[in-house]
C-alpha cells in the first residue's frame, strides 16, 4: 500500500506583544503548538511553524518613550528577548518575525486596497475620548475612574470589575487618562470602518461549517446574533505602526495587521529559503492552515479575520484552536504571590522539558482553563517521566553496557509486546491529532507502566546473579530498550531534548514513520542520564525570584512593607530589568499637606523643559517641612505607572533612604545637574 501523499501545512501561535516579556501563559501556547508541529512533521507531513512579534501600537509607543529610546529600539529589544526565551522552552518555529517589517507594510496594503476596491471600507468621523495634555485619543483602557453604576473607584473605561456594567469612558464619574492624569476631553476624528455585516452570511455558514470547537462556534455565534457592527481599523497620529496610504496622520489599528503579519511572516520565510507561497494562501488549494491561540482574542480571528481574507480574495483559515487561560495554584498568576512567573525566570531554575510535560498532560482540545498546580507538577513529573519513562532504560542499561558490549540480543524475545506497543501508536496518534495531548500521554504513560512491570516480573538483576540465565537477562533488556524506544518515539513531540539524547543512545532516529519492526543486533551508544527529578526547592527558588520586590532605597508611599535597615540586598535582577526604570532628576517645584493624609506630602515635580509636571505622593511627611523641599533636586522613578490613590492620581515616585518615618533621606544629586537629566 502506497503512503499517503504527505499534507502541506502552515500553523501559527499568537504573535506576542512587543511590549513585555513572555510569561508561562505565552509558553502554554507555544508549548502546545510546538507538539502538535512537532508531532506532525514526526508523522512525515510537510509542517510549518511561523510567528512573530506584535510590535505595533499606543501601548508600545508609549513604553518606548518612558523607557527613553524609539520604539525600533524597544520592539528590536524585545524581539531578540521573545526569541531567547521560546528558544529555551524548544519552542521550533521556523520562523519568528515582527509585525514592524517591510512585508508586513506591503501586505497590510495590498489587503486594505483590495478591502477597500471591493467597497468594505466606510469612512465617518466619530467622537472619542482625548487626552488634552498628551494630545492622544485615549482608548477605553487608557481611562480609569469611579463606575457610574455602583461608584467603586478605579475602573477602565469600558466596564466595571466589581459589578459588571459596561458603558463608555466618558460615563465615570471623575475619569482620568491613566496616561497623564488629565481629565479627558471629548474630540472628534475621521474614521474607517471595515463593514463586517456585509459578511453575516459568509460568518454564519463558517460558524456552521463544524470546524471552530464547539464553545468558539458559540461565542462567535453569541456575537453574530447580537448583530454585527462595522469594525474600526484606524487610528489617529501619534501612533506606532503604518500609516494608510493616502490618507496622512492615519493609521492602521495594531490589530489591522496584526494578523496579516502571519502572512507577512512566511512571505519572510520563502523569501528565505525559496519556499512556494502562493499556494498557502490562495484559495482551493491542497494546503492547511491553522491558528493557534487563547481565548481572549477569538473575535479577532474567528470574526474579522476570515471576512478579511474572503474580501482580498484570499483563502480561509482550515481550523481556528483556542485554548484557554493558565491559572497557577488554582488562581489567576499574582506578582505578589510569586506565581506571575516569567520564561527567563523559570529557565534560570529549571529544565523546559518539566514543564513541557506537564501542559502536555493537562491540554484537551477543549477552551478550558488549564492550572499549573506547583505541587502535582513537581511529583507528576518525577514520578511519570523519571520513575517511569526513563527509569525502563536506566534498569536496562547497565547490564547491556557491563555484560553484552551494548549490544542488543540477536532476535526480540517478546516480539508480540513490542508490536502491540507498536500497534498504539495509531491511537496515539490520533489523540495528538485532535490535540488531545492529554489523553495521549495518559496512554503512553499506561504502556510505560506495563513495560515496568514486565521487567519486574522477569527481575533481570536477579537472574544476572542465576548461572545459564544469560540469554535470558541479554533478552529481557533488550526488550525493556525496545519498549522505551517506541515510547520515546511518542513523547519526542513533548520532550525533544530527552528524545535527542535517547536517538544518540539508540542510535537511531525516533520518528514515527521509523517505527515499524522491534530493534535487533542493534549496537547502542553510551547511555548518558535523560533527566533528573526536580527537586522542590528549584520550584521555591523560582516562585521567591518571581515576588515582585520593593526597590531598597525607594520611599513607601502606601501601606508596604519597608526594608529593614541594613536588611540584605534584593534579589539579582539583569540589567534589562534595570534599564527598564526611568530615573529622572526632577526639581520639587510645590510641596504641601493633604488632608487627611498622616504621612504623604503632594509634590510637583518638574522634569525640565519641555516635560509635562508631574505628581507624586510621597511618604516623607514626618521627616520634611512641606517649605523645605521646594527648590530641592532629587530623583524620582519618571516612568512608574501612574497609580490612583485616595488623595489623587501619583505619576511617579522619589527616591529617599533611611530606616524609618522620621529618619528619611531624600536623594539629591551633586552640584551641576538639572531636571530632567536622565540617572544612568
Ligand atoms: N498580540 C496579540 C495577538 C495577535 S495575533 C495576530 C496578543 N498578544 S499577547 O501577548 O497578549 O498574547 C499572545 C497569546 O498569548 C494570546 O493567544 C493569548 O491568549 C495568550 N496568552 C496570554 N496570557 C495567557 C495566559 N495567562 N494563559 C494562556 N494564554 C495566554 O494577544
Ligand atoms: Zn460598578
Amino acid at each position: 500500500m502506497a503512503a499517503p501523499a504527505p499534507r502541506k501545512i502552515l500553523v501559527t501561535s499568537a504573535l506576542p506583544y512587543a511590549n513585555g516579556s513572555l510569561h508561562l501563559g505565552h509558553l502554554l501556547e507555544q508549548v502546545q503548538t510546538d507538539i502538535w508541529v512537532r508531532f506532525q512533521k514526526s508523522r512525515g507531513h510537510h509542517c510549518l511553524y511561523i510567528c512573530a512579534d506584535d510590535a505595533h501600537g499606543t501601548a508600545i509607543m508609549l513604553t518606548a518613550e518612558k523607557l527613553g529610546i524609539s520604539p525600533e529600539q524597544q520592539i528590536e529589544n524585545i524581539q531578540q528577548e521573545h526569541m531567547r526565551d521560546s528558544a529555551g522552552f524548544l519552542i521550533g518555529f521556523d520562523n519568528f518575525h515582527t509585525t514592524h517589517s517591510e512585508e508586513n507594510r506591503v501586505w497590510s496594503e495590498t489587503i486594505y486596497q483590495r478591502v477597500k476596491d471591493n467597497g468594505h471600507i466606510a469612512a465617518r468621523a466619530i467622537t472619542q475620548a482625548f487626552d488634552p495634555e498628551k494630545q492622544l485619543f485615549l482608548a477605553d483602557r487608557f481611562i480609569k475612574g469611579s463606575c457610574p453604576r455602583c461608584k467603586t473607584e478605579d475602573q477602565y473605561g469600558d466596564n466595571c470589575e466589581a459589578c459588571g456594567a459596561t458603558y463608555s469612558p466618558m460615563d465615570l464619574i471623575d475619569p482620568v487618562s491613566v496616561i497623564s492624569g488629565a481629565k479627558p476631553i471629548e474630540k472628534e476624528s475621521m474614521h474607517f470602518f471595515f463593514k463586517l455585516p456585509e459578511f453575516a452570511g459568509m460568518l454564519t455558514a463558517w460558524l456552521a461549517s463544524d470546524t471552530l470547537q464547539p464553545q468558539v462556534a458559540n461565542k462567535l455565534r453569541e456575537w453574530t446574533e447580537a448583530g454585527l457592527q462595522e469594525w474600526d481599523i484606524s487610528r489617529d497620529a501619534p501612533y506606532f505602526g503604518f500609516e494608510i496610504p493616502g490618507e496622512p496622520g492615519k493609521y492602521f489599528y495594531v490589530w489591522l495587521d496584526a494578523p496579516i503579519g502571519y502572512i507577512a511572516s512566511f512571505q519572510n520565510y520563502c523569501d528565505r529559503t525559496g519556499h512556494p507561497f502562493d499556494e498557502y494562501w490562495q484559495p482551493g488549494g491542497d494546503t492547511e492552515l491553522y491558528h493557534f491561540i487563547g481565548k481572549d482574542i477569538i473575535n479577532f480571528h474567528g470574526l474579522f479575520w476570515p471576512a478579511m481574507l474572503q474580501s482580498a480574495g484570499l483563502r480561509a483559515p482550515s481550523a481556528i484552536f483556542a485554548h484557554g487561560f493558565l491559572t497557577v495554584n488554582g488562581t489567576k498568576m499574582s506578582k505578589s504571590r510569586g506565581t506571575f512567573i516569567k520564561a527567563s525566570t523559570y529557565l534560570a531554575h529549571l529544565d523546559a522539558q518539566y514543564l513541557r510535560y506537564y501542559f502536555a498532560a493537562k491540554l484537551s482540545s477543549s477552551v478550558d482553563d488549564i492550572d499549573l498546580n506547583l505541587d502535582d507538577f513537581v511529583q507528576r513529573v518525577n514520578s511519570d517521566v523519571v520513575g517511569k519513562v526513563v527509569n525502563i532504560a536506566s534498569r536496562c542499561a547497565g547490564f547491556l553496557r557491563n555484560k553484552f558490549d551494548n549490544t542488543l540480543s540477536a532476535k526480540c524475545a517478546e516480539q508480540s509486546l513490542v508490536e502491540s506497543f507498536i500497534a498504539s501508536g495509531e491511537a496515539i496518534a490520533e489523540l495528538y491529532e485532535e490535540r488531545e495531548f492529554n489523553k495521549a500521554i495518559r496512554e503512553i504513560i499506561a504502556l510505560a507502566d506495563r513495560a515496568n512491570q514486565y521487567i519486574d516480573e522477569k527481575k533481570p538483576w536477579a537472574l544476572a546473579k542465576q548461572a545459564g540465565s544469560e540469554q535470558e537477562v541479554h533478552d529481557v533488556c533488550s526488550v525493556g530498550i525496545n519498549l522505551f524506544r517506541v515510547l520515546m518515539t511518542y513523547l519526542k513531540p513533548v520532550l525533544p531534548a530527552m528524545a535527542e539524547k535517547s536517538e544518540t543512545y539508540l542510535q537511531c532516529s525516533l520518528d514515527w514513520t521509523a517505527l515499524q519492526a522491534p530493534l535487533a543486533a542493534h549496537a547502542l551508544d553510551t547511555f548518558q542520564p535523560l533527566m533528573t527529578r526536580i527537586d522542590p526547592k528549584q520550584v521555591t527558588a523560582m516562585v521567591e525570584a518571581s515576588k515582585e520586590t520593593q526597590p531598597a532605597a525607594a520611599v513607601p508611599d502606601s501601606g508596604r512593607d519597608k526594608p529593614a535597615p541594613g536588611a540584605a540586598t534584593a534579589d539579582t535582577i539583569d540589567f534589562n530589568d534595570f534599564a527598564r526604570i526611568d530615573l529622572r532628576i526632577a526639581e520639587i517645584v510645590a510641596a504641601e499637606h493633604v488632608e487627611g493624609a498622616d504621612k504623604l506630602l503632594r509634590l510637583t515635580l518638574d522634569l525640565g523643559e519641555g516635560a509635562a509636571r508631574k505628581q507624586v505622593f510621597s511618604g516623607i511627611k514626618s521627616a520634611y517641612q512641606p517649605q523645605d523641599l521646594v527648590g530641592k533636586l532629587t530623583v524620582m522613578v519618571a516612568n512608574l505607572a501612574p497609580r490612583k490613590m485616595r488623595f489623587g492620581v501619583s505619576e511617579g515616585m522619589v527616591l529617599a533612604a533611611g530606616p524609618g518615618d522620621t529618619e528619611l533621606f531624600l536623594l539629591e544629586p551633586d552640584a551641576g545637574a538639572k531636571p530632567g537629566m536622565q540617572v544612568k
